[in-house]
């Protein structure tokens, strides 16, 4: 009897026509044909293989790779590195190599101009705006950078750029999730926050009250709600090919 309620209710949760359950997967873009970066490797392989080495990536969540095409079975060593980051501020760890190709899943890979943005090591890349703007300001500036407010919809993304919010010494900054009219949490995908289980709201949050439809990110590792008419700095995130597209970057473990 209870595992027969269980089970309509999961199915009732992934049947919600609002939840999109398309993930998009990310591309990699030859950047920098004979260059090499050298940002953290996250995973390499004896692939002769673009696409072996490119799922490779996908599978360890890599921001970019180097691959070699000409590999001889010899030299290099490994044809197919994947990074935990992708080259930002002009690409100060990308080196002449004739050996190897550079990719990354952005586009915009090659400096933005007026973002200097940060890598998240597997999960993104992100800067903060430093003038404090209210949220739909705030929403305008990022998208006007091929960017959105930042994701924080998973435990990872959370502990990440809480940590992130700490070491560029910012309390609080408005992310991707707002109230929309129904007074139903949605973040940057479109997707409703009753599409997922995870939740970080701090003590006393969300606050009951009708002025409060934005969430702040806090320093603590917690959401909390505020009004959007409220000035505050704002963590944007950069999307590997603008203009925004649905989906996250990579789904998150669990
Ligand atoms: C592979 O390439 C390297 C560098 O070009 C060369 O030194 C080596 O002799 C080659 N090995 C084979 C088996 O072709
Ligand atoms: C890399 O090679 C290009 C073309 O040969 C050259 O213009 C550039 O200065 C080189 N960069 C470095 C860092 O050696
Ligand atoms: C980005 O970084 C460069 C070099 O550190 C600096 O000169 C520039 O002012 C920075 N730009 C912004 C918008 O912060
Ligand atoms: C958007 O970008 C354009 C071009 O860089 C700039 O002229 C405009 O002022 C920007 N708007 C905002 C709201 O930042
Ligand atoms: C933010 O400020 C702009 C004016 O700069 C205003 O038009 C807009 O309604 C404000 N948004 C909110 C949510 O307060």
């Amino acid at each position: 009897m209870f595992k027969i309620l269980f089970i309509s209710l999961i199915t009732s949760i992934n049947a919600n026509p609002r939840c999109s359950t398309a993930t998009s997967v990310p591309k990699y873009h030859l950047i920098e044909p004979c260059h090499r970066s050298t940002l953290g490797i996250a995973a390499r392989a004896k692939y002769s293989s673009l696409t072996s080495c490119k799922r490779l990536g996908i599978e360890k969540k890599a921001l970019a790779l180097n691959f070699s095409p000409t590999w001889n079975r010899s030299e290099p060593e490994y044809p197919c590195e994947v990074l935990k980051c992708s080259e930002a501020e002009g690409g100060l760890s990308l080196n002449n190599d004739t050996r190897y190709d550079y990719y990354s899943i952005y586009l915009t890979a090659k400096p933005i101009p007026n973002v200097n943005a940060t890598c998240v090591p597997s999960i993104g890349m992100f800067y903060l705006l430093s003038r404090k703007l209210n949220y739909t300001n705030a929403d305008d500036k990022c998208k006007n950078m091929s960017s959105t407010l930042a994701d924080v919809n998973s435990e990872q993304r959370t502990d990440a750029l809480a940590q992130f919010l700490t070491g560029a010494g910012v309390a609080t900054a408005f992310v991707g999730l707002k109230k929309d009219h129904e007074t139903r949490f949605i973040e940057v995908n479109g997707n409703g926050l009753d599409c997922t289980t995870y939740r970080a709201w701090a003590p006393g949050h969300p606050r009951r009250n009708r002025y409060h439809n934005c969430i702040l990110l806090t320093k603590q590792h917690t959401w909390r709600t505020t009004s959007c008419e409220n000035k505050q700095q704002a963590l944007c995130e950069l999307i590997p090919h603008g203009p925004y597209k649905k989906g996250s970057i990579f789904k998150d473990s669990p």
